[in-house]
């Protein structure tokens, strides 16, 4: 047993006193499961790009019209199943991911929109990934009257040697002129993407990046190292030497430089990966605990229980086409297992009250967690008043560290997996 796996069995025993997670090829039994639920938020997956980048782990197949449109009318036979169960509970966030979802911005984006605003109670403004290269004056103009309001695009770099290793499809001019574009267009909040810790990259480049996207004017910068998934082309070709040049020490230093450029010129961190200018409201994927998640791919999430798309396009067009919902995998959670994701997530957005857990699950946070807690301000990791608990750099950071030990093996076997398998059998994290 490698020291990664050994530590992944300790944290998941520690926090959800269970010694493995497993997810079945099984569809949960919905009824009644809203009926607790006060607010939701809605995850719509787009598995479309125009190319397949190599270090991507998202699920995605190359766009093509005639797979949109059956997609545009598998989406509404989802959403037309779920309305029943789900009735008027609001939706107070919504997050169109993918792939691409500017792909398919002429080709069912604004129907599908039109039919969720239609069967869902929707009390909520969009936030929509796009790609840069999608981004013309004509293309925002569209977005802007979809109703999106948080708009994010990936940059990923802006060095034309990163650019090239990544295979990005557009020059360092190109894409600081859609920044540009997307900036002055409006939006509540523009975000990009940036990957840092890429092969060969110096800290001065790193500096370079974030300079410049201070100057263009980003709302928010969204900054993960480069995460070498085993399943992509990139994981493959790096082999065993994952971490080779982006070594723990290295990552720190490169993200010290971020948080030393956009702290002084006033953003704060709003996530893990995430630097928001002070004010503005920020970008992110679903913000509420409890989720429905629609679409090839996506995930739900509702109190006891968390299930899985299937990842294949065809077979989720399928699937609905006979009339079953989509289902590939799904798991029952405990409440212990309940508690440790609430705690992962909030995290994540590196502070939570811990009122919050009281008013989730009727418990005093400090009697369930508050023995791990307490060591790790002694470390200076985390700040807590005993109500609110903030984490600090330093804990941000080795949560990073955390992040990679968990996420890269999960996600590996979740998502891999599952784009090798449309209906897996069961998967064991
Ligand atoms: C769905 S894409 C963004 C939208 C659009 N498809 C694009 O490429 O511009 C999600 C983002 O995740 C980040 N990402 C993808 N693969 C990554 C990896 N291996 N390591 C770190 N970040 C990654 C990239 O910044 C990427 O822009
Ligand atoms: S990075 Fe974006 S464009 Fe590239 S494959 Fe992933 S989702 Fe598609």
């Amino acid at each position: 047993m490698s020291l990664d796996s050994l530590l992944r069995g300790m944290l998941i025993r520690l926090l959800a006193g269970e010694t493995g997670v497993a997810l079945e090829n099984r569809v949960p039994d919905l009824d009644g499961r809203f009926s607790h639920i006060e607010e939701l938020g809605l995850y719509l997956h787009i598995p479309f790009c125009r190319q397949i980048c190599p270090y991507c782990p998202y699920n995605k197949e190359l766009y093509s019209p005639s797979a949109a449109s059956q997609y545009v009318e598998a989406v509404t036979r989802e959403m037309d199943s779920y309305s029943r169960l789900v009735g008027d509970k609001p939706f107070t966030s919504f997050y169109i991911g993918g792939g691409t979802p500017t792909t398919m911005l002429d080709s069912g984006l604004g129907p599908m929109l039109e039919h969720i605003f239609k069967v869902f109670n929707m009390r909520c403004d969009i936030h929509m990934e796009s790609h840069p290269n999608d981004l013309s004056e004509e293309n925002l103009r569209t977005i802007q009257s979809l109703g999106v309001k948080h708009l994010s695009m990936g940059v990923e770099a802006l060095q034309e040697r990163h650019l090239r290793r990544l295979e990005r499809p557009y020059s360092v001019d190109e894409v600081k002129a859609a920044v540009e574009r997307a900036v002055g267009a409006g939006f509540e909040c523009v975000n990009v993407d940036v990957i840092f810790a890429l092969p060969g990259q110096t800290l001065a480049e790193v500096e370079e990046a974030g300079r410049e996207l201070l100057k263009l004017g980003v709302d928010q910068v969204a900054a993960y190292p480069l995460f070498t998934f085993p399943y992509t082309r990139m994981g493959r070709e790096a082999g065993a030497e994952r971490d080779g040049n982006s070594g723990v020490l290295r990552r720190r230093k490169m993200l010290r430089v971020l948080e030393e450029i956009f702290y002084g010129a006033g953003y704060e961190r709003t996530s893990v990966w995430a630097f928001t200018r002070r004010g503005v409201p920020r970008y992110c994927s679903v913000t509420v605990p409890l989720y429905l998640g629609l679409g090839a791919s996506a995930g739900s999430y509702l109190e006891d229980v968390f299930f899985l798309n299937t990842f294949k396009v065809s077979e989720y067009i399928s699937s609905l086409e006979k009339g079953r919902l989509p289902i590939a995998l799904s798991m029952e959670l405990s409440e212990r297992m309940q508690m440790a994701g609430w705690l992962y997530w909030r995290i994540y957005e590196t502070r939570f009250s811990k009122s919050a857990f009281r008013n989730r699950f009727g418990r005093e946070f400090d009697s369930v967690f508050g023995r791990y807690l307490t060591p790790l301000s002694w470390f200076g990791l985390l700040d807590d008043d005993g109500e609110e608990v903030v984490l600090t750099n330093a804990g941000t950071y080795w949560l990073h560290v955390l992040e990679d030990l968990f996420s890269i093996d999960y996600v590996g076997k979740l998502w891999g997996g599952s784009q090798q398998e449309p209906w897996p059998e069961m998967v064991v994290l």
